[in-house]
Protein backbone atom coordinates (compact mmCIF):
# COMPACT_ATOMS: atom_id res chain seq x y z
CA UNK A 1 0.00 0.00 0.00
CA UNK A 2 1.09 3.40 -0.70
CA UNK A 3 1.23 5.52 2.54
CA UNK A 4 -0.01 9.65 1.57
CA UNK A 5 2.54 10.71 4.53
CA UNK A 6 5.27 8.73 5.90
CA UNK A 7 6.21 10.04 9.44
CA UNK A 8 9.19 8.81 11.76
CA UNK A 9 9.47 9.33 15.65
CA UNK A 10 12.50 9.49 17.11
CA UNK A 11 12.08 8.02 20.95
CA UNK A 12 9.35 5.56 22.16
CA UNK A 13 9.16 6.56 25.61
CA UNK A 14 5.61 7.81 27.51
CA UNK A 15 5.41 10.84 24.91
CA UNK A 16 6.26 9.25 21.52
CA UNK A 17 4.47 5.76 21.73
CA UNK A 18 1.10 7.23 22.71
CA UNK A 19 1.55 9.79 20.32
CA UNK A 20 2.47 8.01 17.56
CA UNK A 21 0.01 5.63 18.12
CA UNK A 22 -2.74 8.25 18.18
CA UNK A 23 -1.73 9.65 14.96
CA UNK A 24 -1.48 6.11 13.30
CA UNK A 25 -4.60 5.47 14.54
CA UNK A 26 -6.53 8.45 13.16
CA UNK A 27 -4.71 8.48 9.70
CA UNK A 28 -4.63 5.22 9.02
CA UNK A 29 -3.10 6.55 5.63
CA UNK A 30 -0.81 7.58 6.64
CA UNK A 31 2.48 5.13 7.78
CA UNK A 32 3.94 6.30 11.16
CA UNK A 33 7.07 4.13 12.29
CA UNK A 34 8.56 4.95 15.61
CA UNK A 35 12.57 3.99 16.66
CA UNK A 36 14.68 4.21 19.99
CA UNK A 37 18.29 3.46 20.35
CA UNK A 38 17.01 1.31 22.95
CA UNK A 39 16.26 -1.93 21.40
CA UNK A 40 14.88 -3.62 24.17
CA UNK A 41 11.99 -0.82 24.54
CA UNK A 42 11.01 -1.25 20.73
CA UNK A 43 10.93 -5.46 21.59
CA UNK A 44 8.40 -4.40 24.04
CA UNK A 45 6.21 -2.21 21.70
CA UNK A 46 6.04 -5.05 19.32
CA UNK A 47 5.35 -7.67 22.27
CA UNK A 48 2.11 -7.97 24.00
CA UNK A 49 3.38 -6.43 27.24
CA UNK A 50 3.65 -2.19 26.02
CA UNK A 51 6.61 -0.91 27.71
CA UNK A 52 3.78 2.06 29.01
CA UNK A 53 1.05 1.43 30.72
CA UNK A 54 -2.14 3.96 29.47
CA UNK A 55 -6.29 2.77 29.73
CA UNK A 56 -6.83 2.62 26.12
CA UNK A 57 -3.86 2.39 24.41
CA UNK A 58 -3.50 -1.06 24.29
CA UNK A 59 -6.89 -1.19 21.87
CA UNK A 60 -5.39 1.53 19.59
CA UNK A 61 -1.51 -0.60 19.54
CA UNK A 62 -3.76 -3.43 18.50
CA UNK A 63 -5.38 -1.42 15.95
CA UNK A 64 -2.61 0.11 13.92
CA UNK A 65 0.68 -2.18 14.71
CA UNK A 66 1.88 -3.80 11.56
CA UNK A 67 -0.66 -1.89 9.68
CA UNK A 68 0.39 1.17 9.66
CA UNK A 69 2.32 1.78 13.02
CA UNK A 70 5.50 -0.11 12.94
CA UNK A 71 8.45 -0.26 15.58
CA UNK A 72 11.45 -0.45 14.06
CA UNK A 73 15.60 -0.20 14.68
CA UNK A 74 17.15 0.65 11.43
CA UNK A 75 17.12 4.23 12.62
CA UNK A 76 18.98 5.47 9.94
CA UNK A 77 17.50 3.70 6.86
CA UNK A 78 13.93 5.33 8.61
CA UNK A 79 15.52 8.44 8.59
CA UNK A 80 16.19 8.20 4.80
CA UNK A 81 12.71 7.04 3.96
CA UNK A 82 10.88 9.15 6.34
CA UNK A 83 9.64 13.19 5.32
CA UNK A 84 8.28 14.31 8.68
CA UNK A 85 10.44 13.33 11.96
CA UNK A 86 8.78 14.23 15.35
CA UNK A 87 12.05 14.13 17.92
CA UNK A 88 10.75 13.00 21.31
CA UNK A 89 14.17 11.88 23.12
CA UNK A 90 14.38 12.68 27.12
CA UNK A 91 15.50 15.43 28.25
CA UNK A 92 16.44 15.18 31.42
CA UNK A 93 17.76 17.58 34.12
CA UNK A 94 21.78 17.89 33.99
CA UNK A 95 23.62 16.09 36.63
CA UNK A 96 26.96 17.63 35.66
CA UNK A 97 28.94 21.08 34.33
CA UNK A 98 27.34 24.34 34.16
CA UNK A 99 23.44 24.22 35.14
CA UNK A 100 23.72 20.68 36.82
CA UNK A 101 20.58 20.11 38.93
CA UNK A 102 18.97 22.85 36.52
CA UNK A 103 19.36 23.05 33.04
CA UNK A 104 18.18 20.49 30.81
CA UNK A 105 20.61 17.58 29.61
CA UNK A 106 20.44 18.25 25.73
CA UNK A 107 23.29 15.85 24.60
CA UNK A 108 20.55 13.36 23.63
CA UNK A 109 18.65 15.50 21.35
CA UNK A 110 21.91 17.08 19.57
CA UNK A 111 23.12 13.67 18.87
CA UNK A 112 19.40 13.31 17.28
CA UNK A 113 19.68 16.04 15.24
CA UNK A 114 23.25 15.27 13.88
CA UNK A 115 21.78 11.65 12.93
CA UNK A 116 19.30 13.05 10.95
CA UNK A 117 21.62 15.38 9.37
CA UNK A 118 24.08 12.62 8.57
CA UNK A 119 21.26 10.31 6.95
CA UNK A 120 19.25 12.61 5.19
CA UNK A 121 19.04 12.13 1.81
CA UNK A 122 15.89 14.80 0.97
CA UNK A 123 14.45 17.51 2.23
CA UNK A 124 12.71 17.01 6.14
CA UNK A 125 10.53 18.74 8.91
CA UNK A 126 11.53 17.86 12.23
CA UNK A 127 9.58 18.40 14.87
CA UNK A 128 10.42 18.96 18.70
CA UNK A 129 8.27 16.85 20.95
CA UNK A 130 10.16 16.74 24.06
CA UNK A 131 9.71 19.56 26.45
CA UNK A 132 12.74 21.67 26.00
CA UNK A 133 14.20 25.28 26.80
CA UNK A 134 13.12 27.62 24.82
CA UNK A 135 15.68 28.46 21.74
CA UNK A 136 16.83 24.82 21.50
CA UNK A 137 15.45 24.84 18.10
CA UNK A 138 18.31 27.38 17.16
CA UNK A 139 20.59 24.63 18.45
CA UNK A 140 18.72 22.32 15.93
CA UNK A 141 18.70 24.55 12.99
CA UNK A 142 22.33 25.30 13.34
CA UNK A 143 23.25 21.64 13.21
CA UNK A 144 20.69 20.95 10.43
CA UNK A 145 21.61 24.34 8.45
CA UNK A 146 25.36 22.61 8.04
CA UNK A 147 24.01 20.34 5.62
CA UNK A 148 25.84 20.06 2.48
CA UNK A 149 24.00 20.53 -0.77
CA UNK A 150 20.55 21.57 -1.54
CA UNK A 151 18.85 19.49 1.67
CA UNK A 152 16.93 22.10 3.43
CA UNK A 153 15.30 21.45 6.95
CA UNK A 154 12.55 23.33 8.77
CA UNK A 155 12.70 22.44 12.46
CA UNK A 156 8.94 23.02 14.28
CA UNK A 157 7.99 22.61 18.02
CA UNK A 158 5.10 21.20 18.93
CA UNK A 159 5.07 20.22 22.61
CA UNK A 160 2.70 17.51 23.99
CA UNK A 161 0.96 18.28 26.95
CA UNK A 162 -0.72 14.58 28.02
CA UNK A 163 -0.99 13.92 31.54
CA UNK A 164 -0.02 10.15 32.16
CA UNK A 165 -2.84 8.15 33.00
CA UNK A 166 -4.95 10.53 30.77
CA UNK A 167 -2.92 10.23 27.80
CA UNK A 168 -5.02 8.69 25.54
CA UNK A 169 -7.89 11.06 26.15
CA UNK A 170 -5.82 14.15 26.12
CA UNK A 171 -4.86 13.17 22.73
CA UNK A 172 -7.91 12.65 21.36
CA UNK A 173 -9.68 15.10 22.84
CA UNK A 174 -6.70 17.89 23.65
CA UNK A 175 -7.58 20.72 25.20
CA UNK A 176 -5.04 22.63 22.30
CA UNK A 177 -2.73 21.68 20.11
CA UNK A 178 0.01 23.57 19.35
CA UNK A 179 2.79 24.02 16.94
CA UNK A 180 4.80 26.74 16.17
CA UNK A 181 7.15 27.32 13.46
CA UNK A 182 9.53 30.15 11.88
CA UNK A 183 7.67 32.85 10.40
CA UNK A 184 9.11 32.50 7.20
CA UNK A 185 7.56 30.90 3.53
CA UNK A 186 9.08 27.60 4.49
CA UNK A 187 8.22 27.93 7.89
CA UNK A 188 4.88 28.39 7.25
CA UNK A 189 4.78 25.57 4.42
CA UNK A 190 5.95 23.32 7.02
CA UNK A 191 3.46 24.49 9.93
CA UNK A 192 0.75 23.86 7.73
CA UNK A 193 1.51 20.26 6.75
CA UNK A 194 1.83 19.10 10.34
CA UNK A 195 -1.91 21.54 10.70
CA UNK A 196 -3.30 19.15 8.15
CA UNK A 197 -2.05 16.12 10.19
CA UNK A 198 -3.94 17.31 13.63
CA UNK A 199 -7.26 18.44 11.69
CA UNK A 200 -7.76 14.76 10.94
CA UNK A 201 -9.66 14.65 14.54
CA UNK A 202 -9.05 17.74 16.47
CA UNK A 203 -10.90 20.63 15.51
CA UNK A 204 -9.74 23.62 13.67
CA UNK A 205 -10.27 26.09 16.90
CA UNK A 206 -8.14 23.90 19.27
CA UNK A 207 -5.01 23.88 16.91
CA UNK A 208 -3.20 27.23 17.65
CA UNK A 209 0.19 28.30 16.01
CA UNK A 210 2.81 30.59 16.70
CA UNK A 211 6.30 31.87 16.49
CA UNK A 212 8.84 28.86 17.40
CA UNK A 213 10.31 30.55 20.85
CA UNK A 214 6.59 30.52 22.28
CA UNK A 215 5.93 27.13 21.20
CA UNK A 216 9.05 26.06 23.11
CA UNK A 217 8.63 28.42 26.03
CA UNK A 218 4.40 27.58 26.34
CA UNK A 219 5.05 24.09 27.58
CA UNK A 220 7.37 24.83 30.21
CA UNK A 221 5.15 27.96 31.69
CA UNK A 222 1.98 25.28 31.66
CA UNK A 223 3.65 23.17 33.49
CA UNK A 224 5.23 25.45 35.64
CA UNK A 225 1.87 27.63 36.43
CA UNK A 226 0.22 24.00 37.27
CA UNK A 227 2.83 23.12 39.59
CA UNK A 228 2.15 26.81 40.86
CA UNK A 229 -1.22 25.90 41.64
CA UNK A 230 -0.73 23.13 43.95
CA UNK A 231 1.90 25.11 46.21
CA UNK A 232 -0.08 27.76 46.80
CA UNK A 233 -3.36 25.58 47.92
CA UNK A 234 -0.07 23.62 49.92
CA UNK A 235 1.29 26.52 51.42
CA UNK A 236 -2.16 27.46 52.18
CA UNK A 237 -2.96 24.14 53.92
CA UNK A 238 -0.12 25.24 56.06
CA UNK A 239 -1.69 28.46 57.63
CA UNK A 240 -5.00 26.36 57.47
CA UNK A 241 -3.88 23.93 60.09
CA UNK A 242 -3.17 27.30 62.09
CA UNK A 243 -6.53 28.96 62.02
CA UNK A 244 -8.53 26.00 61.87
CA UNK A 245 -10.15 26.97 58.74
CA UNK A 246 -10.59 23.64 56.02
CA UNK A 247 -8.24 24.25 52.87
CA UNK A 248 -11.34 21.45 51.06
CA UNK A 249 -13.68 25.26 52.16
CA UNK A 250 -11.17 26.78 51.06
CA UNK A 251 -10.61 25.49 48.07
CA UNK A 252 -14.18 25.06 46.99
CA UNK A 253 -14.65 29.00 47.88
CA UNK A 254 -11.64 30.25 46.28
CA UNK A 255 -11.96 28.09 43.06
CA UNK A 256 -15.56 28.87 42.42
CA UNK A 257 -14.64 32.25 40.88
CA UNK A 258 -15.01 31.86 37.76
CA UNK A 259 -11.29 33.23 36.92
CA UNK A 260 -9.67 31.13 39.20
CA UNK A 261 -11.15 27.90 38.43
CA UNK A 262 -11.44 24.66 40.56
CA UNK A 263 -8.83 22.57 39.00
CA UNK A 264 -5.22 21.46 40.61
CA UNK A 265 -6.55 23.03 43.96
CA UNK A 266 -6.39 19.76 45.80
CA UNK A 267 -4.22 20.07 49.01
CA UNK A 268 -1.33 17.40 49.51
CA UNK A 269 2.29 16.29 50.58
CA UNK A 270 3.28 17.99 47.04
CA UNK A 271 3.65 17.43 43.57
CA UNK A 272 5.87 14.54 41.54
CA UNK A 273 6.24 13.14 38.47
CA UNK A 274 9.02 13.39 35.74
CA UNK A 275 8.19 16.93 34.62
CA UNK A 276 7.10 18.93 37.11
CA UNK A 277 10.22 20.00 38.73
CA UNK A 278 12.83 19.14 35.89
CA UNK A 279 10.69 22.21 33.97
CA UNK A 280 10.52 24.32 36.79
CA UNK A 281 14.08 23.99 37.87
CA UNK A 282 14.54 24.31 33.69
CA UNK A 283 12.52 27.51 33.60
CA UNK A 284 14.54 28.96 36.55
CA UNK A 285 17.89 27.84 34.70
CA UNK A 286 16.82 29.82 31.81
CA UNK A 287 15.49 33.24 34.08
CA UNK A 288 18.75 33.66 35.59
CA UNK A 289 20.86 33.00 32.10
CA UNK A 290 18.74 36.07 30.92
CA UNK A 291 20.05 37.90 34.11
CA UNK A 292 16.28 37.67 34.97
CA UNK A 293 16.79 36.48 38.73
CA UNK A 294 13.45 37.98 40.76
CA UNK A 295 11.59 35.92 38.18
CA UNK A 296 14.12 32.97 38.70
CA UNK A 297 13.99 33.27 42.91
CA UNK A 298 10.00 33.73 42.04
CA UNK A 299 9.91 30.24 40.47
CA UNK A 300 12.01 28.73 42.30
CA UNK A 301 9.85 29.20 45.15
CA UNK A 302 7.26 27.18 43.74
CA UNK A 303 9.68 23.95 44.20
CA UNK A 304 11.01 25.09 47.92
CA UNK A 305 7.46 25.14 49.00
CA UNK A 306 6.11 21.44 47.48
CA UNK A 307 9.54 20.53 49.72
CA UNK A 308 8.69 22.59 52.61
CA UNK A 309 5.58 20.74 52.37
CA UNK A 310 6.77 17.00 52.75
CA UNK A 311 9.24 17.77 55.81
CA UNK A 312 5.57 19.62 57.11
CA UNK A 313 3.97 16.08 56.88
CA UNK A 314 6.59 13.95 58.27
CA UNK A 315 6.94 16.80 61.13
CA UNK A 316 3.97 16.23 61.68
CA UNK A 317 3.94 12.82 62.07
CA UNK A 318 7.00 12.87 64.74
CA UNK A 319 5.55 15.39 66.96
CA UNK A 320 2.34 13.43 66.85
CA UNK A 321 3.65 10.45 67.13
CA UNK A 322 5.77 11.25 70.86
CA UNK A 323 8.39 12.53 69.10
CA UNK A 324 10.09 9.24 68.51
CA UNK A 325 9.58 6.64 65.57
CA UNK A 326 12.37 4.44 66.55
CA UNK A 327 11.19 1.23 66.41
CA UNK A 328 7.83 2.04 65.24
CA UNK A 329 6.11 0.23 62.42
CA UNK A 330 4.61 2.68 59.80
CA UNK A 331 2.35 1.40 56.35
CA UNK A 332 2.72 4.05 53.46
CA UNK A 333 -0.24 3.26 51.48
CA UNK A 334 0.74 4.45 48.18
CA UNK A 335 3.97 5.50 46.47
CA UNK A 336 3.31 6.22 42.50
CA UNK A 337 2.98 10.09 42.51
CA UNK A 338 -0.35 10.04 41.68
CA UNK A 339 -3.26 7.45 41.50
CA UNK A 340 -3.80 5.26 38.39
CA UNK A 341 -0.16 4.96 37.57
CA UNK A 342 2.59 3.03 38.55
CA UNK A 343 5.29 6.11 38.06
CA UNK A 344 7.08 6.87 40.80
CA UNK A 345 9.39 9.10 39.25
CA UNK A 346 9.88 12.27 41.69
CA UNK A 347 7.50 10.68 43.49
CA UNK A 348 6.98 12.54 47.02
CA UNK A 349 6.91 9.00 49.09
CA UNK A 350 10.30 8.29 47.91
CA UNK A 351 11.30 11.11 50.17
CA UNK A 352 9.40 10.82 52.89
CA UNK A 353 9.93 6.84 53.19
CA UNK A 354 13.69 8.11 53.39
CA UNK A 355 13.06 10.46 56.43
CA UNK A 356 11.32 7.76 58.00
CA UNK A 357 13.50 5.45 58.06
CA UNK A 358 16.37 7.89 59.32
CA UNK A 359 14.21 8.28 62.50
CA UNK A 360 14.56 4.20 62.59
CA UNK A 361 10.97 3.65 61.75
CA UNK A 362 10.32 0.41 60.42
CA UNK A 363 8.56 1.20 56.97
CA UNK A 364 6.03 -1.31 55.13
CA UNK A 365 4.85 0.49 52.19
CA UNK A 366 1.92 -0.92 50.01
CA UNK A 367 0.61 -0.19 46.33
CA UNK A 368 -1.55 -1.43 44.04
CA UNK A 369 0.90 -0.36 40.26
CA UNK A 370 3.91 0.77 42.12
CA UNK A 371 5.58 -1.60 44.76
CA UNK A 372 8.35 -3.44 41.74
CA UNK A 373 9.46 0.93 41.03
CA UNK A 374 9.73 1.70 44.49
CA UNK A 375 11.81 -1.39 45.58
CA UNK A 376 14.05 -0.11 42.39
CA UNK A 377 14.14 3.69 44.34
CA UNK A 378 14.24 2.03 47.53
CA UNK A 379 17.54 -0.71 46.54
CA UNK A 380 20.01 1.13 49.26
CA UNK A 381 18.06 0.45 51.89
CA UNK A 382 17.09 -3.20 51.13
CA UNK A 383 15.80 -5.26 54.51
CA UNK A 384 14.74 -2.12 55.96
CA UNK A 385 11.14 -2.07 54.19
CA UNK A 386 8.81 -4.67 53.66
CA UNK A 387 6.71 -4.20 50.03
CA UNK A 388 2.97 -5.72 51.11
CA UNK A 389 0.26 -5.72 48.02
CA UNK A 390 -2.30 -6.07 50.72
CA UNK A 391 -3.20 -2.53 52.37
CA UNK A 392 -4.93 -4.50 55.17
CA UNK A 393 -2.12 -7.17 56.16
CA UNK A 394 0.49 -4.40 55.26
CA UNK A 395 -1.46 -2.08 58.08
CA UNK A 396 -1.69 -5.54 60.54
CA UNK A 397 0.73 -4.92 63.80
CA UNK A 398 1.42 -1.10 62.66
CA UNK A 399 1.85 2.11 64.91
CA UNK A 400 0.24 4.31 62.01
CA UNK A 401 -0.56 4.47 58.60
CA UNK A 402 0.56 7.32 56.25
CA UNK A 403 -1.66 8.10 52.75
CA UNK A 404 0.52 9.25 49.99
CA UNK A 405 -1.28 8.34 46.74
CA UNK A 406 -4.81 9.34 46.25
CA UNK A 407 -5.55 5.92 44.94
CA UNK A 408 -9.78 5.27 45.06
CA UNK A 409 -9.28 2.09 47.06
CA UNK A 410 -8.04 4.13 50.04
CA UNK A 411 -11.35 5.29 49.98
CA UNK A 412 -13.09 2.65 50.52
CA UNK A 413 -10.82 0.22 52.90
CA UNK A 414 -12.70 -1.31 56.42
CA UNK A 415 -11.02 1.17 58.82
CA UNK A 416 -12.74 -0.87 61.25
CA UNK A 417 -10.87 -3.78 60.39
CA UNK A 418 -7.45 -2.11 59.87
CA UNK A 419 -7.48 -0.15 63.41
CA UNK A 420 -8.39 -3.81 65.40
CA UNK A 421 -4.89 -5.29 63.50
CA UNK A 422 -3.07 -1.85 64.61
CA UNK A 423 -0.91 -1.42 67.75
CA UNK A 424 -2.94 1.59 69.63
CA UNK A 425 -3.00 4.49 69.49
CA UNK A 426 -3.29 3.92 66.10
CA UNK A 427 -2.60 7.18 63.66
CA UNK A 428 -3.79 7.83 60.63
CA UNK A 429 -1.98 10.63 58.43
CA UNK A 430 -4.03 11.22 55.50
CA UNK A 431 -1.16 13.32 53.23
CA UNK A 432 -4.32 13.40 50.25
CA UNK A 433 -7.28 14.02 52.54
CA UNK A 434 -8.97 11.15 50.54
CA UNK A 435 -10.58 9.54 53.80
CA UNK A 436 -13.19 10.58 55.97
CA UNK A 437 -12.03 11.76 58.81
CA UNK A 438 -14.55 11.88 61.41
CA UNK A 439 -15.46 8.27 60.34
CA UNK A 440 -11.64 7.19 61.36
CA UNK A 441 -11.33 8.93 64.49
CA UNK A 442 -15.17 7.66 65.64
CA UNK A 443 -13.47 3.82 65.02
CA UNK A 444 -10.73 4.93 67.65
CA UNK A 445 -7.65 6.51 64.94
CA UNK A 446 -6.49 9.96 65.59
CA UNK A 447 -6.39 11.38 62.25
CA UNK A 448 -4.06 14.15 60.86
CA UNK A 449 -5.36 15.63 57.23
CA UNK A 450 -3.60 18.04 55.41
CA UNK A 451 -4.59 21.59 56.16
CA UNK A 452 -7.52 20.73 58.38
CA UNK A 453 -7.65 20.50 62.08
CA UNK A 454 -6.53 17.18 63.76
CA UNK A 455 -9.17 14.95 64.84
CA UNK A 456 -7.16 13.86 67.59
CA UNK A 457 -7.33 12.28 71.27
CA UNK A 458 -4.14 14.14 72.44
CA UNK A 459 -5.08 17.88 72.29
CA UNK A 460 -1.79 19.28 74.10
CA UNK A 461 0.22 17.90 71.34
CA UNK A 462 0.31 20.56 68.81
CA UNK A 463 0.95 19.74 64.89
CA UNK A 464 4.50 21.69 65.00
C1 LIG B 1 1.93 16.88 34.01
C2 LIG B 1 1.03 17.86 33.22
O1 LIG B 1 -0.30 17.80 33.74
C3 LIG B 1 1.06 17.53 31.73
O2 LIG B 1 0.32 18.50 31.01
C4 LIG B 1 2.49 17.52 31.23
O3 LIG B 1 2.54 17.15 29.88
C5 LIG B 1 3.32 16.54 32.07
O4 LIG B 1 3.23 16.88 33.46
P1 LIG B 1 1.67 14.41 35.00
O5 LIG B 1 3.12 14.45 35.38
O6 LIG B 1 1.14 13.17 34.39
O7 LIG B 1 1.34 15.59 33.94
O8 LIG B 1 0.89 14.73 36.35
P2 LIG B 1 -0.36 15.60 36.83
O9 LIG B 1 -1.62 14.87 36.70
O10 LIG B 1 -0.32 16.95 36.25
O11 LIG B 1 -0.05 15.69 38.40
C6 LIG B 1 1.21 16.17 38.89
C7 LIG B 1 1.33 16.08 40.39
O12 LIG B 1 0.58 17.09 41.05
C8 LIG B 1 0.90 14.75 41.01
O13 LIG B 1 1.85 14.35 41.96
C9 LIG B 1 -0.43 15.10 41.68
O14 LIG B 1 -0.72 14.25 42.76
C10 LIG B 1 -0.18 16.53 42.11
N1 LIG B 1 -1.42 17.31 42.27
C11 LIG B 1 -2.20 17.59 41.18
C12 LIG B 1 -1.80 17.79 43.53
O15 LIG B 1 -1.12 17.56 44.53
N2 LIG B 1 -2.95 18.54 43.64
C13 LIG B 1 -3.74 18.83 42.57
O16 LIG B 1 -4.76 19.51 42.76
C14 LIG B 1 -3.36 18.33 41.31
Amino acid sequence: MKFKKNILCIGAGYVGGPSMAMIAYKCPDYRVTVVDINSARIDAWNSTELPVYEPGLDAIIKKTRGKNLFFAKDIENQIKENDIIFVSVNTPTKTFGAGAGQASDLQFLEKTARQILEHSQSPKIVIEKSTLPVKTALAMERILASAKGKITFEVLSNPEFMAEGTAMTNLEKPDRVLIGSRETESGLKARAQLVDIYARWVPAEKIITSNIWSAELSKLVANAFLAQRVSSINSISALCEKTDADISEVAKAVGMDGRIGSKFLKAGIGFGGSCFKKDILNLVYLCSYYGLQDVADYWESVVKINEYQQDRFLANILGSMFNTLAGKKICVLGFSFKADTGDTRESPAIYITRKLLAEHAQVVISDPKALKNAAIDLASDKGKISYVEDPYSAASGCHALAILTDWELYRKLDFQKIYKSMVKPAFIFDGRNIIDHKKCFDIGFNVYPIGKPALSRFEDQSSF
